[in-house]
């Protein structure tokens, strides 16, 4: 009898941006290859395929993940958020709209990581989560100011060849200083 072989593909759905997603897949397949060339969501850019410049970078369960590391089977029952789900219907996420208003890209393939990642990156802040930067680490200290050195360092994995990381700071200051105000008045 013939040696039965253990199937190489799995049924999985995902949940990305509000809506399910029911595919096969082979296990090897990463999340960001089932994003791109299964699912049309080529928001997501592969830059290195191989963890080291977060262009791949996108939100699951809210926390920041290079998509090209993770495998899509992996990633079954969380909660996934890509650049095409940030924008509320016609109004752009803050943080879009601040890279627009001061130029935070030039040839824009490192932007949607560095959008995923900088959405994460005032969430952490925020939630007095300190980074190598930070000076004071003790819990009573809370957040430590959001500076361009802090903004740089928690940035730190999202590479950009373009070398437009002065205005991407510029971008991220001021995206998170609108959110706390909005948190402010709230
Ligand atoms: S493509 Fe994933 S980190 Fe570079
Ligand atoms: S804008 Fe070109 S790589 Fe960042």
């Amino acid at each position: 009898m013939a040696p039965s072989h253990p199937s190489t593909h799995s049924a999985i759905t995902l949940h990305i941006n509000g809506e399910k997603y029911s595919l096969s897949v082979d296990h090897r397949t990463t999340l960001l290859d089932a994003l791109r060339e299964r699912l049309d969501l080529t928001g997501s850019k592969k830059g290195c395929d191989q963890g080291q410049c977060g262009a791949c970078t996108v939100l699951v369960d809210g926390r920041r993940t290079v998509s090209c590391l993770q495998l899509a089977v992996a990633a079954e029952g969380r909660e996934i958020t890509t650049v095409e789900g940030l924008a509320d219907g016609e109004r752009l996420h803050p943080v879009q709209q601040a890279f627009l208003d001061l130029d935070g890209y030039q040839c824009g393939y490192c932007t949607p990581g560095q959008i995923c990642s900088a959405v994460a990156v005032i969430e952490e802040h925020a939630a007095g989560w300190p980074s190598a930067a930070t000076g004071d680490v003790r819990p009573e200290a809370g957040p430590p100011p959001l500076t361009a050195e802090e903004i740089r360092e928690r940035m730190s994995g999202n590479l950009c060849r373009c070398g437009a990381y002065v205005s991407i700071v510029r971008a991220v200051a001021r995206a998170a200083a609108e959110q706390s105000t909005t948190e402010a008045a709230a």
